[in-house]
């Protein structure tokens, strides 16, 4: 399908709300295509596929953190904020790739690390050197306990003590919500936030459109450091992430300062048209709301409840209403990202799993903000297996633990070795093979992929405005079912296991159907299979053979 007739062009995107009704796009760099056989992805491997997203309908592309860095968080530890990895390309690539986004009517999203950097980015270096270097305060040190350990009971996302002693010898700690190798930034020092708006301006200048803010809810601290509550036990054997989690963050996260911090950046910004969307820890309802609602720093807010959902319809449905109503047009949605396991796993995997998540992707395109779907989610892949040795630091520094490794393989291109992603003889995470018909040229070839699936899905989300701009009506919602209004659109979803009779009062026609050929009609009633979604216009004028 030819992109520039499929699809309205970009200028229909134009105005400060731009993004909202927009389709991004995640690109996991490292993953998503080889182009110099290191094994490894990089930005023109992105740029030579520029077209192929711009066929599948998506607006933005997002790519994670593309900078010098010891790799130790796989890029979320960054030490130079102004240039690109060598193992990535240059900037005269990057420079190229949003040129080529640009001609495609593509946006490009940089991912920006502000919680934290790496410990070898020259700040951090200073600091450790000489305690009277000005960069010490670009830092959390602080004195040690009354028994020389750690200042407070603050625990790392990637396991053990969010504290560790300062190399050089004074007997002070310094604060990391990650890695060791990731300090945290004081945001609290003025000079932390003229060193990041000089950065963002690098990249607004070299014409990036938007940022995806990484641990957007963590930059400010409690100035007395005090103890998080703890909410319960921890027990021998736990999850660093379960143990993160049995904590009350109210003195590392959500803190808000942090939302003013935003609205120093939107300023900086937001003259140029570029976008602020945060990772944002959802669990926390009102602070998520005070982050994106009128006024506040940032456009929108990743909605992380819904990237780690399990199927559970009703929660499923209770959290995309709980979120679009909180979020007041300010939601980024994404089914999966790099961090959890992908949708088509955690929804029971297979062809249910499969089926399963383009139901829910059919009622997120009919909610307001930007919805974003993370490389190859349109080919339906399920977690990786990973065959080789795994590489994310929260499975290789806590005793084998359940890790991200499972999200981040390599995109299967094609059939041939390595699924097209490397010419060289292994990729950087090595997976089992996946079949040719997971790949993207067998989708690109087959009119019922489930590529092409999603291709008609963006395409209706970006013809039919009325699905994020009026109003919604509710007109049902039980544990298994919603059907919303918009405008002639109607959105019916039925996530449980029995049929569902839709009786409508106006003729109407399928727009999409979750699962093709599942949907039935009979003059003006629509039978929705068991776990599909199903998009009907409404249309007064239609003869009743019109239906058929
Ligand atoms: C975010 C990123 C994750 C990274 C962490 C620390 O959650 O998505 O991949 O490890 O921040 O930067």
């Amino acid at each position: 399908m030819n992109a520039a007739s499929a699809h309205p062009p970009l200028d229909r995107l134009d105005g400060p709300d731009w993004w909202r009704g927009a389709v991004g796009y995640e690109i996991y760099v490292r993953s998503f295509l080889d182009s110099n056989g290191d094994g490894m992805g990089d930005l023109p491997g992105i740029a030579s596929k520029l077209d192929n997203l711009a066929d599948l309908g998506v607006d933005v592309v997002w790519i994670t953190p593309f900078y010098p860095s010891p790799g130790k968080d796989h890029g979320y530890d960054v030490a130079d904020y102004t240039d690109i990895d060598p193992q990535f390309g240059t900037l005269a690539d990057l420079d190229a790739l949003v040129t080529t986004a640009h001609e495609h009517g593509l946006r490009v999203f940089a991912d920006i690390v502000p919680n934290h950097s790496s410990d070898q980015h020259p700040w951090f270096q200073a600091a450790i050197a000489d305690v009277d270097s000005p960069y010490r305060d670009y830092y959390l040190f602080r004195p040690a306990a009354a028994d020389g350990g750690p200042p407070n009971n603050w625990v790392s996302h990637f396991g053990g003590p969010a504290w560790t002693l300062d190399p050089a010898g004074t007997g002070e700690y310094y604060c990391h919500l990650f890695l060791p190798e990731q300090p945290d930034l004081n945001w609290a020092n003025p000079a932390v936030m003229d060193e990041f708006l000089a950065i963002l301006r690098f990249w607004v200048d070299r014409g990036i459109d938007g940022f995806r803010i990484d641990v957007a809810h963590g930059l400010t601290k409690d100035p007395e450091f005090r103890d998080n509550p703890q909410i319960r036990e921890i027990t021998p054997g736990m999850h660093p992430t379960e143990i993160f989690e049995s904590f009350d963050h109210v003195h590392d996260l959500h803190r808000l300062g942090t939302t003013l911090i935003y609205q120093r950046w939107h300023e900086e910004v937001a003259p140029f048209g570029t976008i602020l969307l945060g990772e944002m820890d959802s669990s926390n309802i009102d602070r998520f709301r005070e982050y994106v609602g009128r006024g506040a720093g940032l456009d929108g807010g990743f909605v992380l409840t819904v990237s780690s959902m399990i199927w559970h319809p009703e929660s499923i449905i209770s959290d995309l209403l709980t979120f679009d109503h909180a979020a007041n047009g300010g939601a980024a949605w994404a089914l999966s990202n790099h961090d959890q396991p992908r949708v088509v796993s955690r929804f029971g995997g297979g062809e249910v799993g499969v089926h399963r998540a383009l139901a829910v992707m059919t009622i997120m395109v009919a909610l307001d903000g930007i919805t974003f779907l993370y490389q190859a989610e349109e080919l339906g892949l399920p977690n990786a297996v990973i065959v080789g040795a795994n590489e994310d630091p929260i499975t290789t520094r806590n005793d084998g633990a359940a890790g991200r490794d499972v999200a981040r393989g390599p995109v299967p291109w094609t059939n041939g070795p390595n699924n097209g992603f490397t010419t060289a003889g292994r990729a950087w995470l090595q997976i089992e093979p996946l079949p040719a018909d997971m790949t993207v040229d067998a989708q690109v070839a087959d009119p019922h992929s489930n590529r092409h699936r999603y291709q008609q899905l963006i395409g209706l989300r970006k013809r039919s405005p009325q699905l994020w701009q009026t109003p919604m009506e509710l007109s049902r919602r039980t544990e298994a079912e919603l059907i919303i209004r918009r405008g002639d659109l109607t959105v019916v979803a039925n996530l449980g296991t029995e049929p569902y009779d839709y009786v409508a009062d106006a003729r109407f026609v399928i727009e999409f159907e979750s699962r093709a050929g599942g949907a039935t009609v009979d003059v003006n009633r629509l039978r929705v299979h068991p776990e599909s979604t199903v998009v009907i216009r409404h249309d007064d004028h239609l003869e009743p053979e019109a239906q058929a």
